[in-house]
């Protein structure tokens, strides 16, 4: 029987993830999440559909995570097919930040960023992927084991080049970081049937309120950013549900050839 772990899959794309893979009965999901009593939606889920479960853990913290894995091994048999590092940490504070910009007394709070983003978005998936790793293995027997780490398209050197984009500084770092995790893990796990990869959803609108006037200029910033290298796009974000299916269709059929690589939801690198 096929089996998902999501992390962060309370809201957004976490939950979409489980939402669309527990369509199909003969899949089993756990979805990962750091508050059980705020889970309201993915609760609604477990009552509706038996193959979804629900588990704590805050990716920061190992012992939670294999906590949840030992969970996952007992409810499956000790084998996990997909791990889907979903969780992070957006850096919504001082998010239009240049790097230098902290030179102006705040120097702390660059250290206090990058700290963040770092433990959440590369420690978070390290640990999650360490502790599943058996479960992974004990997977490979009877087939492919896929490891995804759902990453952004401000980790990409090429698009920040071409479309100037100086702000978001820490959380592109954290994100950029993780891609070469998870290229270590694709080197040192060739040999094994397992296939690693680190994947953009694309420009995804997963709010849970209505934006602020300072959010939508945030974001209208951006766009103007992103339209230097895709001058086409009008700013319009794709939903939860489209970036899933696409996404889920590029991680079903990557294979161990192209393990370790970093794609957008085409599968390659048009970002949007
Ligand atoms: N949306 C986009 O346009 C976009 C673009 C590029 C990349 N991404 C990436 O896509 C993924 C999902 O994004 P999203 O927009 O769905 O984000 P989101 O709506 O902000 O949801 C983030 C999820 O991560 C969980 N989380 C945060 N810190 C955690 C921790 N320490 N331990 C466990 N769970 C934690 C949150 O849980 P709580 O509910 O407890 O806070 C929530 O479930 C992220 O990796 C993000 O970097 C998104």
């Amino acid at each position: 029987m096929p089996s998902y772990a999501v992390t962060g899959a309370s809201r957004g794309i976490g939950l979409e993830f489980v939402r669309q893979i527990s369509l199909h009965e003969e899949n089993i999901v756990f979805g990962i999440v750091r508050n059980r009593a705020t889970a309201h939606e993915l609760s609604r889920l477990v009552v509706e559909r038996a193959n979804v479960h629900i588990l704590e853990a805050d990716v920061t913290e190992y012992r939670a995570l294999k906590a949840a894995a030992d969970e996952v091994a007992r409810v499956t048999g000790g084998a996990l097919t997909c791990l889907i590092n979903n969780a992070a940490h957006l850096q919504d504070l001082r998010r239009t930040y240049t790097l230098d910009e902290y030179d102006r007394g705040e120097e702390d709070l660059l250290g206090y960023d990058l700290h963040d983003v770092i433990n959440t978005n590369v420690l978070g998936v390290i640990h999650g992927i360490n502790a599943f790793l058996p479960l992974l293995k004990a997977a490979t027997n009877t087939n492919v084991a896929r490891v995804v780490t759902i990453s952004s398209m401000t980790a990409d050197l090429d698009l920040t080049l071409s479309a100037e984009y100086y702000r978001h500084g820490a959380y592109s770092i954290s994100k950029a970081a993780v891609n070469m995790a998870m290229a270590k893990y694709a080197a040192w796990f060739h040999d094994e049937n397992i296939v690693f990869l680190s994947i953009c959803p694309g420009i995804v609108d997963t709010a849970t309120r209505t934006r602020t006037p300072e959010e939508l200029e945030v974001y209208a910033g951006f766009v103007k950013f992103m339209q230097k290298a895709y001058p086409e796009w009008n700013g319009e974000q794709i939903s939860p549900k489209e970036s899933v299916e696409m996404m889920l269709g590029v991680i079903l059929r990557w294979s161990r050839k192209d393990s370790g690589a970093f794609v957008s939801r085409f599968g390659n690198n048009q970002w949007i």
